[in-house]
């Protein structure tokens, strides 16, 4: 079976999974795309054979030769067009954020289970890293024992001037509290962020470096260094520390270079680079589960976490104090 694609917004990452469903993968093609930037969403079907563009959202999504749908428009929109594809009971992949608030969050959750059946996944791509995956396996096989620290880095060279002190949490560590829950298997009860020494290489608005301190329902600590003018590169670390071992996400090299009394490796400079092989390996599965009728990937619950998590650590930050990470019991649905 061929599923047929339809995608909602044709910027950046939209153009890349668009160009990864015709030409990388197999068993996909997209047939519709759509975008408020008519021109934009046009020209990209001027490289894709058999697609057309839809001047509305709500048209592709109930379109028939649509079978599910990707949306990669901005995040205010996501919340409507999740909801909109459940109503038309298509699945869809929804780029994070799943919505812009925990209860937004909340209201897709009720509609998919009212539902009956998982339709909705998000694009939280780490999960399908092949060292997060290996990361993953040692911990819940007991390679290293119960853990009990974590420390992450998550850098960028730059950031523009549109960047604010709340999207190091909301845009960037998003990926880390997805991440870290799934790693470790349990939910977040507490948040803080420390505001270290701004780099004077930060917009005079910007606080970074920061670090978002996390503890999980078990007590393992965790730090996330997010530090998004480090100016080196796109930079990702992650240590879990365990009762008798330590295991370290590796830098994605293909090659190491000695020469002139020097060792070098490359260091990607943005996510593109760094998490390719993640998103392509995300995108198969998510059309190989959609030609099974059973989605397998990170859920809307994931999404929930998620967001509550970031609404702890932006609490914390605008009142400098620890804030509880309250979330709501898992429906078995999402078991
Ligand atoms: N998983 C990741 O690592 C990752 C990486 C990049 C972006 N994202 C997410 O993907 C989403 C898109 O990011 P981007 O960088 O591609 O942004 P972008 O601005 O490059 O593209 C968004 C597109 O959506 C269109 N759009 C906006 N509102 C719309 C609407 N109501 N209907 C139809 N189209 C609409 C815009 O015109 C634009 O073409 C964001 O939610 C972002 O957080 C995720």
């Amino acid at each position: 079976m061929t599923v047929n694609v339809g995608v909602i917004g044709t910027g950046n990452i939209g153009q890349d999974h668009i160009r990864r469903l015709s030409g990388t993968l197999s068993g996909a093609r997209v047939v519709a795309v759509t975008d408020i930037d008519a021109v934009r969403a046009e020209s990209v079907t001027a490289a894709l054979p058999g697609a057309r563009a839809v001047p509305r959202a709500q048209e592709l999504i109930t379109a028939a030769d649509v079978d599910a749908v990707v949306v990669t428009s901005w995040g205010p929109t996501h919340e409507e067009y999740v909801l909109a594809s459940i109503a038309a009971g298509k699945p869809v992949f929804c780029e994070k954020p799943l919505a812009t608030t925990a209860d937004a969050c909340l209201r897709i959750v009720d509609a998919e289970q009212a539902h009956g059946s998982r339709l909705v996944q998000i694009g939280f791509m780490r999960r399908y890293d092949p060292g997060y995956r290996a990361m993953r396996e040692v911990v819940t096989r007991g390679g290293i024992g119960a853990p009990l620290v974590v420390h992450c880095a998550h850098r960028n060279p730059s950031v523009p001037e549109s960047y604010t002190s709340d999207m190091a949490v909301t845009d960037t560590a998003i990926h880390e509290l997805d991440t870290l829950r799934w790693l470790l298997d349990e939910d977040f009860s507490s948040a803080q962020v420390l505001k270290a020494k701004r780099t004077t290489r930060a917009a005079a608005h910007l606080a970074d470096p920061q670090i978002l301190l996390l503890e999980t329902v078990s007590g393992v600590r965790i730090d996330i260094e997010v530090f998004v003018n480090c100016a080196y590169g796109y930079d990702i670390g992650c240590e879990v520390v365990g009762e008798f071992g330590v295991v370290r996400l590796s830098d994605p090299v293909d090659v190491a270079v000695r020469r002139a009394g020097g060792h070098t490796v490359a260091i990607t400079q943005d996510w593109r680079d760094r998490f390719g092989r993640a998103f392509d390996v995300e995108m198969q599965e998510w059309v190989d589960s959609v030609a099974a009728g059973h989605l397998t990937g990170p859920s809307s619950w994931d999404g929930y976490a998620a967001a509550v998590t970031a609404d702890a650590l932006l609490e914390a930050a605008r009142e400098n104090r620890v804030a509880a990470v309250s979330m709501k019991d898992r429906p078995d649905f999402y078991a």
